[in-house]
């Protein structure tokens, strides 16, 4: 069956005993005993639930992974994963990777539990020379958040196998839709679900989905002692979202390219970041890795003062001022001072997220509608005024 066949089949034949249409919402605690020592399956939902793990099935399905485990959140698949790791275990990390994912992994930095190296992985050369003896993680983010940088999975994963380390990819970006990291050498891919996979903005959660069935049950254990599974109902509803992903994301992605073609050719945007423009630095490498490009796109303004920035951001009407992505509707936001502000500010200067930065994620509304919103909105910044290095504050 073809992807836009088992989103929906997957998701529909779910219930053997009454052949409900949509999937059972289980959302109970715990389980009664069939007997002493007999469960049914299931005795504690944190550690098994039924509809928790339908998504997990639909999950690795998607993916092409053995096995998922459906967490809490997008970080709880990240602190999950990076729990299966020794004390002192050395992590390499794309120096642009979502400000949550620095800080966290910043925080068990500190905490002695992990060594990391921040390392721009379109560099091979650098990644080499970053692999130490107790290296044991490649952390890959493509594209990367905000400035959409593509990596080689493939050229990345050669290497991580020659040295033995674990190829972890964040996936949120594109989801399963436009990228397939197990065809690239990936051992596990995470998501947050927060975004495309859910898509409608009304639920916070992750996954964790394993090549091996040996891994899937190491993270099933972890997310287990750890306690980061996720609840029924949002598992609901990210089964929910899932229905949908094809449509939504074909929009997404044809709205995407307007919207970018659009800003590219405007007079006070000086760059555009979106894998799916020709002029993207690596739009072949991305055309050759993805099947699309998502819907998330990052552009400056030439005119780079606090009140242009802020004129932009409170001007849009249907682009709504928050952080995030990945829903039907578009959002507009500001990185250094918002998504990525707990980033340390070296570290974000380092991967590009200036002050005069802006990140959008396009919705499937009319792309007309998306067009004329952001020309209404850059339409109010006047005058062109030197980079200031500070960021504003949203
Ligand atoms: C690439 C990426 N990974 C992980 C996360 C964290 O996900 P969550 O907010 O669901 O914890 C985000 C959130 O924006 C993200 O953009």
């Amino acid at each position: 069956m073809q992807l836009e066949t088992r989103t929906i089949f997957n998701t529909t034949h779910t219930d053997s005993e009454y052949g409900s249409i949509g999937t059972p919402l289980y959302q109970t605690s715990n389980f009664r005993f069939r007997d002493v020592g007999q469960s049914t399956g299931y005795d504690y939902t944190r550690s098994g639930n039924p509809t928790r793990a339908t998504l997990e099935k639909v999950l690795a399905d998607l993916e092409g992974g053995a096995k998922a485990v459906a967490v809490s959140t997008g970080i709880a698949a990240i602190a999950t994963v990076l729990s299966h790791f020794d004390q002192g275990a050395h992590v390499i990390a794309t120096h642009d990777c979502y400000g949550g994912t620095a800080r966290l992994l910043k925080l068990f930095e500190a905490q002695g539990k992990l060594e990391v190296s921040f390392v721009n992985l379109g560099n091979i050369q650098d990644v080499r020379a970053a692999i130490k003896p107790n290296t044991a993680c490649l952390w890959i983010e493509t594209p990367s958040n905000p400035l959409l940088e593509v990596v080689d999975v493939t050229e990345l994963s050669k290497l991580a196998k020659v040295y033995g380390l674990l190829v972890a990819v964040d996936n949120t970006f594109l989801s399963p839709f436009n990228f397939k990291p197990f065809e690239f050498g990936a051992d596990v891919v995470v998501h947050s679900t927060t975004k495309w996979l859910n898509g409608h903005s009304d639920v916070v959660g992750g996954a964790i989905v394993s090549r091996t069935p040996e891994l899937g049950e190491r993270f099933q254990f972890l997310a287990n002692a750890l306690g980061t599974t996720t609840g029924s109902f949002d598992s609901w509803l990210v089964l929910r979202g899932i229905k949908t992903l094809v449509v939504r994301m074909k929009q997404h992605e044809e709205n995407a390219q307007r919207v970018a073609e659009f800003l590219a050719a405007h007079p006070l945007v000086s760059d555009v970041y979106y894998p799916g423009l020709t002029s993207h630095p690596t739009h072949t490498l991305a055309k050759k890795q993805f099947t699309g490009f998502g819907g998330v796109i990052s552009f400056r303004l030439k005119a780079n003062d606090e009140e242009a920035i802020r004129s932009v951001l409170r001007s849009t009407n249907i682009f709504t001022l928050a952080e995030s992505l990945g829903g039907v509707e578009s959002l507009i936001e500001h990185p250094a001072s918002m998504s990525h502000a707990s980033m340390a500010p070296e570290l974000r200067e380092s991967a590009g997220i200036t002050a005069n930065l802006i990140r959008i994620s396009v919705g499937i509304e009319h792309s007309d509608d998306l067009i004329e919103d952001l020309s209404r909105a850059l339409s109010t910044v006047t005058e062109s005024k030197p980079a200031k290095e500070e960021t504003v504050s949203c």
